[in-house]
């Protein structure tokens, strides 16, 4: 099969997805045919049998045993086929191999994180080494999204508070879009990240750098790195435009009214627990659409944050 892809299906790029396609094209062309005959003797029939005059019309049509017995049969035997055929793949994209990289995939509005087996972890790019089976755990922090890779022919549903599984090895080296492939909310088309397809060395390179992300930096200088890798800055701005969520130019220190009509200083512990649990205390004006970072940060990772928006506060 073609690993480019073609134009029904994009690019077969990892192992289980000429099984796939293979199934999917007889399917197809089962379909096509049949499609094509049935039209073709409906209108044959359609004009063989139209209304003629009196003299002419055919006698009543009596049964034809063979006739059905030949249309149950195959179809029988086709719908077998698939079956098996189709439970066959269905059970290998299922059980992962043992010896597969197992990595953590948290789905959560409008992104996807990743923790990789060393404590590495990313947002929005999932790294992986080619030729290597890859296990996901995959789950969610808020509603149902769903993991899709069109290129490996995966998709597994992300829900709450349940752990599923999805494995594939990819084949080549490369960029592979992820979709979210399940609606979630106003940013849905939007969730989408990248799997990036690189050798083993420069995957073993990969997750020690970004394991020690943030090492020989300040706090500081480590937020202003995340703000950009955890993806703050897609509701937060720093010019003072208000976005989905409060700008953090001159945030810290000032006072912001809430939604229930109090007044709140923002300090070290409001940004920390804006961060680790957002709706609790929502700025009035504002939707509660963030979800919790529990889990998602490192402490370390917290403290930058707060000293990050600490730095571009009030005074
Ligand atoms: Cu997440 Cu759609």
């Amino acid at each position: 099969m073609d690993s480019t892809g073609s134009i029904i299906l994009p690019s077969s790029s990892s192992t289980i997805a000429g099984e796939v396609d293979a199934l999917f094209y007889f399917i197809m062309y089962i379909g096509i045919f049949f499609f094509t005959l049935i039209v073709g003797i409906t209108i044959f029939f359609v004009m063989k049998y139209r209304r003629r005059k009196k003299a002419e019309l055919t006698p009543d049509i009596a049964e034809n045993k063979l006739l059905e017995i030949v249309w149950t049969v195959i179809p029988s035997i086709l719908v077998t086929i698939i079956f098996f055929w189709g439970f066959n793949t269905f059970l290998k994209m299922q059980v992962a191999p043992k010896d597969a990289i197992e990595i953590k995939v948290t789905g959560q509005r409008w992104f996807w994180s990743f923790d990789y087996p060393n404590g590495a972890n990313s947002q929005n790019e999932l790294v992986v080494p080619v030729n290597n089976p890859v296990k996901l755990l995959i789950s969610s922090s808020d509603v149902i999204h769903s993991f899709f890779v069109p290129d490996f022919r995966v998709k597994m549903d992300a829900v709450p508070n349940l752990y599923t599984t999805a494995w594939f090895e990819a084949t080549r080296q490369g960029e592979f879009n992820l979709f979210c492939a399940e609606y979630c909310g106003q940013q849905h088309s939007l969730m989408k990240g990248v799997v990036r397809v690189v050798t083993e060395k420069e995957y073993q390179e990969w997750t020690e750098a970004n394991m020690n992300l943030g090492e020989g930096l300040s706090l500081e200088e480590f937020g202003a790195v995340l703000y950009k890798s955890k993806l703050c800055h897609t509701c937060h701005s720093l010019d003072g435009t208000a976005n989905k969520g409060p700008t953090f130019k001159g945030l810290f220190g000032s006072i912001e009214r809430l939604q229930d009509g109090s007044d709140i200083t923002v300090d070290e512990n409001y940004v920390r627990e804006s961060i680790l649990n957002p709706r609790a205390k929502i700025v009035m004006g504002f939707e509660p659409v963030m979800s919790t970072y529990q889990g998602l940060l490192r402490d370390r990772e917290i403290d930058a944050l707060v000293a990050y928006i600490k730095s571009l506060g009030a005074e």
